[in-house]
């Protein structure tokens, strides 16, 4: 009996030291980060609830700003900018891992698709057959649906063509995925330059004519994420008309002047100075006057302490101007506590539930054809007040 005891156990021994042997032969894991170039490097960012791997991209230019983008929902996870002392702080919403965002963000610096905000009634007539979508906010589509682009896995491209960091997203959604026609290839590229330009562009086709309406859901906080409200930041929009909204927040169809009204922003004034007077704070679509070149200035958001500024430029005839209404205080990310009114969203889009509206600028896309939409987060510091609008 003993000596097959020590005979099983020299055999163990020689069977766990051979196994050693072969673990000590795996390669080490990549370090974590990976330094793809200079300037983009790459980290694990967990698995989603589906298993599958996620990866975060870090983007950072000369002048000390980082951008963080995630494979999951080609989402910004955070964007740091320096202030007018050089002092670097996270400007958006977001979180340092993947669950809560599969749990409770609402959309923080995500990829809007296939239809950025409201589709009434979560159906519509294309070419006289009618498409009936994923309900998700009341009975209306909100943002895409159940599933929009903002909760799908996109491949990433990472690239640093002439220098500059950018990663390239793409995404194929199918046909009748979350109730829209036709298969549509989609990509979403971040760009991060030396101007302290974030720049996003979106491209798209389809095989069927579908609607589609893209945008970024950044909040924007620009004395820090998490730091204060941004009742006191001063806001431009380059805008004289905007599309008034029911109960449900669905546009009622007309288009209106913004003169003599609370959503006058076109003279610079504290995002706060009458909001009271809009019922739950701003959630609205404005009509940006139509500009010269192919990108137009659409805002500009100064935050008078930090002195941090955001001009916002983008192809979108639209854009929506949201004051975080419905954060409450109970998520908690990057920076704190995020209640009511601590974030503002600049969304460039086509003017929200245009599948119903005839004559406002058209969001089907069909076969043979290239959706294509740019955006631009600028970012400056100490913009005088006097001078900061009429550039
Ligand atoms: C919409 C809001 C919505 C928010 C978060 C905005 O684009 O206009 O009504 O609550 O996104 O989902």
């Amino acid at each position: 009996m003993r000596t097959l005891k020590v005979l099983i156990s020299t055999f163990s021994t020689i069977l766990l030291s051979g196994s050693f042997a072969a673990i000590s032969k795996v390669a080490p894991p990549p370090p974590n980060p990976v330094q793809l170039f200079a300037n983009l490097s790459k980290t694990d960012f967990g698995k989603d609830i589906h298993g599958e791997k996620v990866d975060l991209y870090t983007l950072e230019n000369s002048n000390g700003m980082i951008a963080k983008v995630m494979t999951y929902g080609a989402t910004l996870t955070e964007l740091r900018v320096p202030d007018k002392r050089r002092k670097s702080v996270d400007i958006v919403l977001g979180f340092d891992s993947l669950k809560p965002y599969e749990e409770q963000s609402p959309y923080f610096g995500a990829t809007v698709g296939r239809f950025a905000n409201r589709i009434a009634g979560a159906k519509f007539v294309l070419d006289g057959k009618e498409y009936f979508l994923a309900p998700n906010n009341a009975h209306n589509t909100l943002h895409g649906g159940i599933r929009g682009f903002d909760k799908r896995l996109w491949k990433a491209e990472p690239s640093n063509e002439g220098g500059v960091p950018s990663v390239k997203f793409t995404y194929l959604s199918k046909d009748m995925e979350e109730g829209f026609p036709g298969n549509l290839t989609t990509s979403v590229t971040y760009t991060l330059t030396n101007d302290n330009e974030l720049k996003i562009d979106y491209v798209a086709t389809t095989d069927q004519p579908t609607p589609i309406n893209l945008t970024n859901h950044a909040y924007f906080n620009l004395a820090g994420a998490g730091d204060e409200s941004v009742l006191h930041h001063l806001v431009r929009i380059n805008a004289d008309s905007f599309t008034p909204v029911d109960k449900e927040l669905i546009p009622v169809g007309t288009i209106e002047p913004v003169k003599g009204t609370p959503f006058d922003f076109s003279e610079p004034r504290e995002i706060g100075s009458e909001i009271e007077k809009v019922k739950g704070g701003y959630d609205h679509n404005f009509v940006l006057r139509p500009g010269k070149g192919e990108s137009k200035e659409a805002a500009v958001v100064v935050e008078p302490i930090s002195g941090r500024t955001l001009t916002m430029l983008t192809t979108e005839p639209g854009v929506q101007f949201y004051t975080g209404n419905f954060l409450d205080g109970t998520i908690r990310g990057i920076g704190g506590f995020y209640p009511k009114n601590y974030a503002f969203t600049l969304e460039a889009q086509h003017f929200p539930d245009s599948v119903h509206q005839d004559s406002w600028p058209t969001t089907i896309l069909r076969p043979g054809r290239t959706y294509k939409q740019t955006t631009i987060y600028k970012f400056s510091q100490g913009v005088s007040h006097a001078n900061w609008l009429h550039n």
